[in-house]
């Protein structure tokens, strides 16, 4: 008896069997590359309640900010692959960051992907203050500022300056972009007056629209946001063809175990079909992953394609980060 149990003792202390069957043994840490108050942070506190259901242990959510969501990715990147970090992050940090930084690590090749959580079309939104009451005459109004008007983002690579780029591409408008460590900071001065416009995750500001302490233009999608039924969509508004979806994901440092990774999709997925979750994404404006998407495989993939699709875009615009 003492030679079997010394046999499984060796084969779980060398093959790290034990972890993965009893993970998790203490709270997982969710690092949102975003500060608190913004749609990531808000996505991730809502998944990680769930979770904790599911998994037994605490998510802690852990707010690392700055460069656009690089720095949170990179210190996820350089964490143990045990289980313990998971990587939160979307179109802007996973896909855009990786055609504007010198990043030190590689969004694939350094990650594993967990699973694709909900998305939303961008929402064009302004402060009060602007004499705009259609998204045409917007534009007009931006052409006219005598410098070009300012426009809130999470720092350079993130969802909504990449959503600035675009814009601008697509309107013919100039705008000068202000960084913010989130978009829940820069919602907060774009409320208080402090800049023109954002071009925004709906999930962030459409709670400021219902409230009236913002304008919402347009939604950058084909059809309009079942919650936000009163604002169009660009192409009903003058703005053919601009359409975007910002998703978000879980990746964990590359080498985590298959077992582990595993237990966080299911995890995670469990969350997604929860109605109360549903419920309280929807109300923000977010749309469900379809759900033969689910898999880590599927995130991967999908991952892959958006680098495709983006880059040449991201590298055109040439953007400088100092
Ligand atoms: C982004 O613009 O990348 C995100 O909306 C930022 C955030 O989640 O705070």
């Amino acid at each position: 008896m003492r030679k079997l149990l010394l046999a499984v003792l060796a084969m779980v202390t060398f093959t790290g069997a034990a972890p993965a069957q009893t993970y998790p043994t203490h709270p997982i840490t969710i690092i949102v590359p975003f500060a608190a108050g913004g749609p990531s942070d808000a996505m991730a506190r809502i998944l990680g309640e769930r979770m904790k259901q599911s998994l037994g242990e605490v998510f802690v959510i852990e707010n690392v900010t700055g460069a656009g969501g690089s720095i949170g990715v990179g210190r996820a990147v350089r964490s143990p692959p045990d289980g313990y970090t998971v990587s939160f992050g979307h179109l802007g940090t996973h896909v855009a960051n990786g055609a504007i930084y010198k990043l030190g690590y590689d969004l694939v090749a350094d990650l594993e992907p967990v699973v694709l959580l909900p998305s939303n079309p961008m929402i064009i939104v302004s402060k009060n203050a602007v004499p705009a009451k259609s998204l045409k005459e917007l534009l007009d109004w931006l052409k006219s500022r005598p410098s070009p008007p300012t426009a809130g983002t999470a720092g350079a690579g993130s969802g909504s300056h990449i959503a600035g780029l675009y814009f601008e591409n697509v309107s013919g408008v100039k705008l000068q972009y202000v960084p913010y460590r989130g978009t829940g900071p820069a919602l907060n001065d774009l409320v208080a007056g402090q800049i023109d416009i954002i071009v925004d995750q709906t999930s962030n500001s459409i709670n400021q629209v219902r409230a009236g302490n913002i304008r919402a233009y347009a939604v950058s999608d084909d059809k309009r946001v079942e919650t936000a039924p009163d604002v169009p969509t660009v192409d009903e508004a003058g703005l053919p063809g601009f359409h975007m979806t910002l998703w978000s994901g879980l990746w964990v440092p590359k080498g985590t175990p298959k077992d582990i990774v595993t237990k966080l999709n299911a995890a995670a997925v469990e969350a997604l079909n929860d109605p109360a979750v549903k419920k309280q994404f929807e109300n923000l404006g977010l749309q469900m992953p379809p759900k033969d998407r689910l898999t880590p495989q599927a995130l991967g993939d999908w991952q892959k394609a958006e680098i495709a699709k983006w880059w040449p875009m991201i590298k055109a615009a040439n953007v400088k980060v100092d």
